[in-house]
C-alpha cells in the first residue's frame, strides 16, 4: 500500500504544539481526567481497580452498550471499537474494499476517506462541492458516478472542513441511490451530536439503512481526542467481522483506561455535549460580530453543525503563505484549506476551544493592519 503523506496531520506536526494560539483545530475542548471524575462520583475507584490486560477486539461489552446506546437500532455486538476514528477508516476501506473496485468519495474532506481507497488500488471519483453551492452534496451528480463496480460510497456529515449538514431529504436521497444498487454506503459522523439546533439532527446512515456504515469518536463532540476510542457501527455481520480481521493486524484491541473513560464519559454524554455546543456557540457568536465589523473581507457559509467552518479572505492567492504570516506576526494557527483540496483558497477555522476569544484578537489585529 502506498501512502501519500496526510497534508493535515503533516501540517499541524510541527505547529500545533508551538503555535501560541490554536485557531483552527476540529475537536472541542479538552476535559482532563479530573473533570471527567468529577462527573461520576466512582470514577476514581472504576479506574483503579482496572486490570491492565489486553481487552476485546470489539471493544469492552461495556462500552459498546453505551455506543449503542446512541443509535437507534443497533446492538452492542454491531459497534467495533477502535483507536480513534482514523483506525477505523483503516479497518473498513480494507475489510470492504478490493483492487479494482470503485468508490465515490465526498470531496473536499478528511484525507484519509479518499486516500485510502486509493492506495487499495480502487478507482476512486470524488463527489465534489462548492462555496457557491453552500457544499450541498447533490444527489444527481451522484447517480450520474455510480456505475457497475461502485462497491462504496463515502460521506462526511456534519461535514469538516465546511460545517454543513444536509437536509433530511438529501440524505434520503443519497440512501435511496445506495440502497437500489446495494452500494455500501459508509458516513463519517465523528461531529455527530454538535447540531447547533437538536432537531437539525438527522439519523445514523447505519439507523437508515442495512448496508450504512457509521463512524463515530470520542474526539470530536466529547473533547476527548487523547483517549484515542473510535467505532465503527456496521449491521452487516459479514462485513463486521471482517473488519475485526483487519484490526487484528493494528491494534488487535484498544487500550484499557481509554475504554474505562470513555465509558464514563458517555454515561454522561448529555452533559459532555451542552457544555461543548456552549462553547461553539458562544465562538460562532463572535465570530459573527468579528465578520460584521468587516463586512468585505470574509466570506463564509455559516456552519450549521460541528467545531469548523471554512472561511476566504478576500484577495489572497496564496493561501500557505497566508497562514504562515498569521502565524508568524500573531501566533494564530490558522489551517490552509489546500490540505483538503490543492486548490482551495479558504482557511479552516475551529471553534470548540476555550482559548478562541484571545485567538480572534490577534488575528483581528492582523487583518485591521493588513
Ligand atoms: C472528518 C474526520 N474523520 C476522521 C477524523 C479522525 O479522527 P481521530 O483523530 O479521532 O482518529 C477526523 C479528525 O480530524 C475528521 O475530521
Amino acid at each position: 500500500m502506498q501512502l501519500r503523506p496526510f497534508r493535515l496531520e503533516r501540517y499541524y506536526d510541527v505547529r500545533e504544539f508551538t503555535a501560541r494560539y490554536m485557531m483552527s483545530a476540529s475537536d472541542c475542548e479538552t476535559w482532563t481526567v479530573a473533570e471527567l471524575a468529577a462527573l461520576a462520583p466512582n470514577a476514581a475507584d472504576r479506574l483503579l481497580a482496572l486490570s491492565l490486560g489486553y481487552t476485546h477486539t470489539a471493544g469492552h461489552p461495556d462500552l459498546r452498550a453505551r455506543i449503542a446506546s446512541l443509535y437507534a437500532h443497533v446492538q452492542p455486538d454491531e459497534i467495533t471499537v477502535h483507536a480513534g476514528a482514523q483506525e477505523a477508516v483503516f479497518t473498513f476501506m480494507n475489510a470492504a474494499l478490493e483492487p479494482g473496485d470503485h468508490v465515490i468519495v465526498h470531496h473536499p474532506a478528511y484525507q484519509s476517506l479518499a486516500e485510502i481507497p486509493r492506495a487499495l488500488g480502487c478507482n476512486v471519483t470524488l463527489w465534489p462541492t462548492a462555496a457557491a453551492e453552500r457544499w450541498e452534496l447533490d444527489p444527481d451528480v451522484l447517480r450520474d458516478a455510480i456505475g457497475p463496480r461502485t462497491r462504496a460510497i463515502v460521506i462526511n456529515t456534519p461535514h469538516s472542513p465546511t460545517g454543513w449538514l444536509p437536509s433530511a431529504p438529501t440524505l434520503d436521497a443519497i440512501v435511496s441511490l445506495a440502497r437500489e444498487r446495494g452500494i455500501l454506503l459508509f458516513s463519517d459522523e465523528v461531529y455527530r451530536g454538535l447540531e447547533y439546533d437538536e432537531r437539525d439532527r438527522l439519523p445514523a446512515v447505519v439507523d437508515l439503512y442495512e448496508h450504512g456504515v457509521s463512524l463515530g469518536v470520542m474526539s470530536k463532540a466529547y473533547g476527548l481526542a487523547g483517549l484515542r476510542i473510535g467505532w465503527l457501527a456496521v449491521r452487516d455481520g459479514d462485513l463486521a467481522r471482517r473488519v475485526r480481521q483487519v484490526k487484528d493486524y493494528t491494534t488487535i484491541c484498544s487500550s484499557a483506561p481509554s475504554e474505562c473513560l470513555a465509558t464514563i464519559a458517555l454515561e454522561h454524554h448529555r452533559d459532555i455535549l451542552s457544555r461543548n455546543i456552549g462553547l461553539i456557540r458562544d465562538n460562532l457568536a463572535a465570530f459573527r460580530a468579528f465578520l460584521d465589523a468587516r463586512p468585505t473581507q470574509f466570506a463564509w457559509v455559516p456552519p450549521r453543525a460541528g467545531t469548523v467552518a471554512f472561511v476566504e479572505p478576500a484577495g489572497v492567492t496564496d493561501i500557505e503563505r497566508y497562514c504562515d504570516l498569521v502565524l508568524d506576526r500573531t501566533g494564530v494557527l490558522l489551517l490552509p484549506g489546500t490540505v483538503f483540496d490543492e486548490t482551495s483558497s479558504a482557511v479552516r477555522i475551529g471553534f470548540g476551544r476555550r482559548s478562541f476569544g484571545d485567538a480572534l484578537e490577534h488575528f483581528g489585529e492582523f487583518v485591521d493592519q493588513a
